[in-house]
């Protein structure tokens, strides 16, 4: 779906990039470009870019690039026209288009709109005399009003139409419940999916109520029931209360197992603590987390279950970038037990006192290997000297090198040798990835994507120079001499040309993010581009790349000439020779 020109170039306008990806990602100013931390894949060091005067993001390691929309598509999973409406609704401007046309983003704010009435109606409820038994649950377990309401904890009375009569006289379709996940179908008759449950909302970063848990109120099974997927619910992608987490001020989160956990954290002064979805952690969390700090806490359950969840999060959230403490839970079973038996100033020890990954991950190799057997105990030394040697202060390795060769009674010369060797390994291993790199610096520059290729490379480093410039000066487009989009010897950039060319002409914006018909591969392989060539306008350097682009295209026509008069030469000498 196309819009109109001069739409997309306010639509643009009014969403400066910058401002809308600090919505996502904490950016820090350096010179022309704003960094920060890649919220498309998990990294320690900000390689990715915003360049606001060029309108692009673009992230050196995992090369996703484009302009604002391609942001708004990739981040929240929107097609082009609904990331488009996104975009157009935060900058408060009517979008031209059809009124029949039944867009996905739509369908997403009503749902959006579902929910946080049928959240509304299972509130009301929890005050209402069908819900006494809820609110009574709800005391007992020691929520207060006030929690009540800032979590919005509501109670699904035990009927089979509740909710489905109340939300059909709001004026919501079947079709629009079953789509919300609220409803379960039988024999073609629907009826509430949640009765008789302790209802939590469960609420996106940006407000939106996208989905519940509902738990039940004795020993019965499932403990939780929860809102199954759907447009709006993704368990993957969202936490338990980061809504209200990612507004503490006090600079670290806690992840913890269980919603009973988190709300008890909050009550008690932690009013930063989020909780998985009923699945484990799984890389998107982790960089969902990573958005939001750089610190957190991880406090799953004290049984065995609880432990092997810790293990497998500890390398996901490593690899988001964020500084990890492991903390056991002693006499009692999670968080919210450990609360109300032993108050909030005893947790705060806890705090203080938790290990951080290191001795969490020694500990965890320790557990592996029975250090009385002389074959193991080798083993366990290799795996902790692995483990020490990518520890960046040598202070750091010295500690727990000790700690080591302590357990495994050696001396911490034996283990100091150790770490040094599983140290050069490592450092041979890392040269022998950068010899690879560098001795293909051709192989380098071609474009990660496949689809697009550079056959004449010097033209082609020419061609994005050109490119580079007109984005950063279209009057340059005034003075092309020879140069036409037909020049360019890769069909991408010159595609991408000619729209800009067309655009000056016409007097509108000349700016990567107003392009059409550009794939989000191409469009990414651009911004790279874009980037990597930075430094001001030059016009002797233009006129170098116009020159370099002309002389290559020249000289591919001539050589092809001179292949037909040579071939030609060739045929006549044969034939001259049969004859
Ligand atoms: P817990 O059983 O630890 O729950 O499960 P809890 O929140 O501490 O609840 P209480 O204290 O027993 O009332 C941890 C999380 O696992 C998911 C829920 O997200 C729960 O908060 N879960 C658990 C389910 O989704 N379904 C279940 O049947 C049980
Ligand atoms: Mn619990």
């Amino acid at each position: 779906m196309a819009f109109p020109p001069s739409f997309m170039d306010e639509l643009v306008a009014r969403n400066p990039i910058e401002e809308v990806v600090g919505q996502y990602v904490h950016l820090k100013r350096s010179g022309a470009n704003l960094f920060g931390l890649c919220p498309f894949h998990g990294e320690k060091t900000a390689s990715f870019s915003v360049a606001p005067d060029k309108g692009i993001y673009y992230c050196f390691g995992c090369h996703k690039g484009g302009s604002v929309v391609n942001f708004m598509m990739e981040i929240e999973g929107l097609s082009y026209p609904d990331a488009v409406r996104a975009l157009a609704k935060r900058a408060g401007m009517e979008v031209p288009e059809d009124e029949q046309y039944q867009s996905r983003y739509r369908q997403q704010e009503r749902l959006w709109a579902l929910s946080k009435e049928a959240a509304r109606y299972f509130h009301s409820q929890l005050y209402s005399p069908a819900g006494a038994e809820g609110l009574a649950y709800a005391q007992k377990r020691g929520m207060t009003p006030g929690i009540l309401t800032k979590f919005g904890i509501g109670f699904a009375p035990n009927s089979w139409n509740g909710l489905v009569d109340a939300m059909k006289a709001k004026g919501y379709t079947e079709q629009e419940l079953k789509d919300a996940g609220l409803v379960s179908e039988k024999g073609g008759r629907i009826y509430d999916r949640f009765r008789n449950r302790l209802m939590f909302p469960i609420i996106d970063v940006r407000g939106n109520v996208i989905g519940f848990g509902g738990r039940v109120m004795d020993d019965s099974t499932p403990k939780y029931l929860n809102s199954p997927e759907t447009l709006i619910f993704n368990k993957r992608k969202n936490l338990f209360a980061l809504n209200l987490a990612k507004k503490s001020k006090l600079g670290y989160l806690i992840l913890v197992e269980g919603y009973m956990d988190a709300i008890a954290l909050y009550q008690y002064g932690f009013d930063c603590a989020v909780a998985s979805l009923g699945t484990s952690l799984t890389q998107e969390h982790a960089v969902l987390l990573s958005r939001y700090t750089e610190q957190v806490y991880l406090i799953y359950d004290a049984d065995q279950a609880g432990q092997n969840a810790t293990r497998r999060a500890i390398p996901m959230l490593e690899q988001a970038g964020i500084r990890i403490k492991v903390l056991k839970i002693p006499d009692a079973k999670d968080p919210d037990e450990f609360l109300k038996k032993f108050g909030a100033e005893r947790f705060q020890l806890l705090l203080q006192e938790s290990t951080n990954r290191v001795e969490f991950q020694l500990a965890a190799i320790g557990s592996k290997y029975n250090l009385a057997v002389d074959e193991e105990k080798i083993r366990y030394v290799q795996e902790c000297a692995q483990l020490i040697c990518t520890l960046d202060s040598s202070v750091k390795r010295e500690v727990y090198s000790g700690r080591v060769a302590e357990a495994a009674k050696i001396t911490m010369d034996a283990m100091k040798l150790e770490v040094d060797k599983a140290f050069r390994r490592r450092v041979a291993q890392e040269k022998k990835r950068q010899e690879k790199i560098d001795l293909a610096p051709m192989k380098a520059l071609q474009p990660k994507d496949r689809s697009i290729r550079y056959d004449n490379m010097r033209s082609a480093m020419a061609e994005e120079g050109i490119l580079c410039q007109v984005l950063r000066d279209p009057s340059l487009m005034d003075s092309l001499g020879r140069l036409t989009p037909e020049s360019f010897s890769v069909p991408l950039l010159g595609r991408v040309f000619a729209q800009l060319l067309n655009r000056h002409r016409q007097g509108l914006e000349v700016q990567l993010g107003v392009l059409d018909d550009i794939t989000p591969e191409e469009m990414a392989h651009l911004t790279g581009v874009l980037q990597r060539h930075q430094g001001p306008v030059n016009e002797k350097a233009f006129r170098d790349c116009i020159r370099t682009v002309l002389t290559e295209r020249q000289e591919k026509a001539v050589s092809s000439d001179e292949d037909l008069l040579a071939l030609r030469n060739k045929l006549k000498e044969s034939k001259g020779t049969k004859i």
